[in-house]
């Protein structure tokens, strides 16, 4: 470690002409964090057949710090990485009637879990994220199935806070690959269940990587679909540093209003 600390020194000092160490060592943190980074994450970093397949570029991994937006809620990001498309599928196939359904992926990074929905025949497909760095990429990147794919549903993405969001009206398919922490995961869990109260209409929640699934647990109302673990496909195995991801599915069933 202290080699590695001595080399970036005299990189840094060698690439300035006036050298100033601080600045100079500064501008290397970069590189420093690229070699000091997790290797388990490295899976993230390849690029994903899904994404050779279809030209688009949703892979990597961007921790949180690099993701501030100046809003309120990015102290509670978690940070950004795509979820494997096939996990994503197991659980879209749990959702009835997708003609009739918006789909809206809260905290949709690159859009990965976008372009699987257009699949499926989905009325709507809206995506919403803090970062605008990573919503000039979901546009991109549904731009390219657009023109690859003009029978689907197109793209939609809004640049903003996930839970201060106007969700569409009509039955819904709330996607999230474990986007934020507890504290803004309580106040989605709270909005929803007023929304029950306030519309007549079917909401289906599919966590993904449900780090805090017992939040949607306690809320009255929401029944339970599904819980356990969802296996990647075969072919995706070595893309993430997990093949399969806890998951969990709730409908919030919609209050009668007769
Ligand atoms: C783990 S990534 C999931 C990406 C995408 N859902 C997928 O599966 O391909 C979580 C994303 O949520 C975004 N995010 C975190 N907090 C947010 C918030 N309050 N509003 C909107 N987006 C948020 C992050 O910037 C990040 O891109």
């Amino acid at each position: 470690m202290i080699s590695l600390v001595n080399w970036f020194v005299r990189r840094a000092v060698s690439t300035e002409k006036t050298p100033r160490l601080h600045i100079a060592i500064l501008r290397q943190l970069p590189l420093l964090r690229r070699l000091l980074r997790d290797r388990s994450l490295d899976g993230w970093f390849r690029r994903h057949p899904f994404d050779m397949r279809h030209g688009t570029d949703t892979g990597g991994y961007v921790a949180a710090r690099d993701l501030r937006s100046g809003e309120a809620s990015d102290p509670y990001i978690t940070g950004y990485a795509g979820c494997s498309p096939g996990i994503v599928r197991r659980m879209l196939e749990q959702v009835p009637s997708p003609a009739t359904t918006s789909f809206v992926d809260l905290g949709c990074g690159k859009g990965r879990a976008l372009i699987v929905a257009t699949e499926f025949g989905f009325r709507k497909v809206v995506g919403v994220e803090l970062s605008p760095d990573l919503c000039q990429a979901a546009r991109a990147n549904a731009e390219i199935i657009a023109t690859r794919f003009p029978e689907r549903a197109g793209i939609e993405i809004v640049q903003g806070d996930a839970v201060a969001f106007t969700l569409p009206a009509g039955p819904l398919a709330i996607f999230l690959y474990h986007p934020f922490h507890r504290v803004l995961m309580q106040r989605l869990a709270e909005r929803l269940a007023a929304m029950r109260l306030a519309e007549a209409c079917a909401v289906h929640i599919l966590y993904c990587n449900a780090v805090f699934a017992d939040i949607f647990d306690r809320v009255p109302g929401f029944e339970p679909v599904f819980a356990g673990t969802v296996a990647c496909d075969p072919a995706e195995r070595g893309y993430a540093p997990a093949d399969e991801e806890p998951a969990a599915i709730w409908r919030i069933a919609p209050i009668s209003k007769s």
